[in-house]
């Protein structure tokens, strides 16, 4: 969510800033500005609603200069509106800030400043930090910054312009990310390299604490105790290509075919078929604590949660670990007590999301290790964690996470079974179950052929407002992970149950009017599941299962059959979901919706 793009150099900064922040549209926004320093000057244009609104608006004025900010906002204090949008001017219009972030003592500051005169203008927390910085100013932007930033507690992505310094621009980060792009004395400051891609691949990230100081002559960054400190240039390879729609009318359709290839490129060098076991280069650092312990915790948040719920059950099927998976935004509330060599290990698409990695860094404190599973290189949660495996599943831009999920589950198979194999599994198991992971890419093809029954099936069913998703042990994950699909792109109602709680609550709810889907495996609890089936049935609830290939017992029972071919059982949720994710975006299609930026949602929740 929230983006920067902030620009000083040749180029029309009103062009690079308006590019650069459509380019961060997909994550999710709710308002949008730009300041722009012509030199004598700084216009500010802001409002709420699409970047083409602001980009209409601005086609209207001319702006010269050489020096600007860019933000896409999603609010945290105070509603999304035209002057809570950022930039924000100090009382006197001299500093202009964009803010990524919360600034939790704002109040406290905001009481000290409304003390010495300052009059704010909008309920957002980031007026406290232009006016912080006004009022620490004696003539050098960066000097003023580095207080402001010791004043302020919480965390922040800033980048900042002063109308008396046309040719400066300040970057501060802390638990936000922030990037430096640099092109032949064109500077860029961004927390999304999408939004400079075009313009440069050379790029700094930008460290918590980093103050960088940008002008036409040249960068320099700063850290605690205003050293000059030197951070790594590195090149970015991924194309802007990758990030584009390929033909496909929605970004989510797009990711949940890319599935095939998300899922090879999760195992891509990563199998050792004659030994059995996988190869993870990224926790070859702490592979001797981790091949010792006896506790793991799986944390995350949204689909990355339930893909930690799916892994528990992957850990249990290959491993005797002590295994838990844990709500980041509950888990960092815990009164947190470790075994000695306790694991814990964050899945995070975006590597940004803010209570995951809070939960972390409390784990870590109380003697935990860590390691992260995570798509974006080099993001906060890769970087906190210090080791770990990316999915290297390419930019997910779909609000709705598809691709990683099942990406997710993959490498937590990697990861079990290595464990595995250093505790009980033997050679033959290990070379089984690789080599059914191989296979996994051509099945999930033959899911995606269901494309057209499963629109049908959609077109049928996406009037009905109120759906139930049941799946017991492996796919119990999967029920979850099949509702908030489709609560998420289609807003129907669902709820995602263990089938077996069903007659203790929901079957209340069964009637002609809810359909339920029932995800039923060929596996241990497979008669268990025919039994929910049944219960549903017998109150004219409508069921659309999706179950294995040529399960005619299953067809004779329900509505609607979904087969998927099989597979083992733990890895049986990689094949489920892929159909409740199609279902969900062609109910959201046949009901007209945003699918790729569903209402209130952002790609990335950087804030707690
Ligand atoms: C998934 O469809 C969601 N939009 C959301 O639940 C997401 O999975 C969650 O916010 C975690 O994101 P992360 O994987 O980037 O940490
Ligand atoms: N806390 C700031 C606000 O509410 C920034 C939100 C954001 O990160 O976009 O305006």
């Amino acid at each position: 969510m929230c983006g920067i793009v902030a620009y000083i150099g040749d180029l029309d900064p009103k062009e690079v800033l308006i590019e650069g922040l459509k380019r961060l549209e997909y994550r999710g926004y709710d308002s949008a500005g730009v300041a722009v320093h012509d030199g004598d000057s700084v216009a500010v244009y802001k409002m709420a609603g699409r970047i083409a609104d602001l980009e209409r608006r601005l086609s209207q004025v001319k702006l010269g200069g050489s020096l600007g900010i860019g933000h896409t906002r999603w609010a945290t204090h105070g509603e999304p509106n035209d002057i809570n949008a950022h930039p924000h001017p100090d009382y006197h219009n001299k500093v202009f800030v964009v803010h990524n972030g919360i600034i939790e003592n704002y109040l406290a500051i905001k009481k000290e400043l409304e003390k010495r005169g300052v009059r704010f203008r909008s309920e957002t927390d980031t007026e406290v930090i232009s006016n912080l910085i006004a009022l620490n100013y004696t003539g050098d932007l960066t000097e003023a910054v580095i207080r402001a930033a010791e004043l302020m507690e919480g965390t922040f992505g800033i980048a900042v312009i002063h109308k008396d310094e046309p040719k400066k621009l300040v970057l501060a980060r802390r638990g936000s990310p922030l990037i430096v792009g640099i092109k032949d004395g064109c500077f860029f400051g961004t927390s999304d390299v999408a939004a400079i891609l075009p313009h440069t691949r050379d790029v700094i990230y930008l460290e918590d604490n980093d103050i960088a100081t940008l002008t036409p002559d040249g960068y320099k960054i700063i850290s605690r105790g205003a050293k000059t400190v030197t951070r790594l240039l590195q090149r970015i390879e991924w194309s802007l290509e990758d990030a584009q729609l390929n033909g496909y009318p929605h970004y989510m359709l797009k990711e949940i075919y890319e599935q095939p290839e998300a899922i090879f490129n999760a195992m891509r060098g990563r199998i050792d078929i004659m030994e059995g076991v996988p190869k993870l280069g990224g926790i070859v650092p702490v592979w001797e604590e981790l091949k010792n312990c006896k506790s793991i915790i799986l944390l995350g948040c949204g689909t990355s949660f339930y893909a930690a719920l799916a892994g528990k059950y992957i850990f249990e099927s290959l491993t005797n670990l002590d295994v838990d998976a844990e709500l980041a935004s509950e888990f960092r509330y815990r009164r947190m007590s470790f075994l000695p060599n306790t694991f814990v290990v964050a899945l995070s698409q975006s590597g940004e999301t803010a209570d995951t990695l809070a939960a972390m860094r409390e784990a870590k404190r109380k003697g935990a290790r860590l390691l992260g599973i995570v798509n974006v290189v080099a993001s906060s949660i890769a970087r906190e964690a210090g080791a770990g495996i990316y999915n290297h599943a390419g930019p997910e831009i779909g609000v709705a996470s598809t691709k990683i999920y099942t990406s997710q589950l993959v490498i937590l198979t990697l990861l079990a079974l290595l464990l595995g194999r250093h505790q009980t599994l033997s050679l033959t198991d290990g070379v089984r179950i690789l080599r059914e992971l191989e296979t996994l890419p051509s099945k999930a093809r033959e899911v995606l052929k269901k494309a057209d029954l499963i629109e049908t099936i959609a077109q049928r069913y996406h009037r009905y407002n109120n759906w139930l998703f049941l799946g017991r042990k492996y796919n119990y994950p999967t029920a979850l992970e099949g509702a908030l699909k489709l609560k998420e792109v289609s807003y129907i109602h669902a709820e995602g149950y263990a089938a077996g709680e069903m007659k203790h609550g929901p079957i209340a709810l069964i009637n002609p009017e809810m359909p339920t889907v029932a995800i039923i495996t060929r596996d241990e609890i497979y008669e268990k599941m025919i039994n929910n089936i049944q219960e549903v049935k017998s109150r004219r609830g409508p069921v659309i299962a999706v179950c294995n290939e040529g399960d005619e017992k299953v067809k004779e029972m329900v509505d609607e059959v979904i087969e998927v071919p099989e597979t083992l059982p733990f890895l049986s949720p990689i094949l489920n979901v892929i159909p409740l994710q199609l279902l969900a975006y062609h109910c959201a299609r046949f009901l007209g919706r945003d699918i790729d930026k569903p209402r209130n949602l952002a790609k990335s929740v950087t804030v707690e």
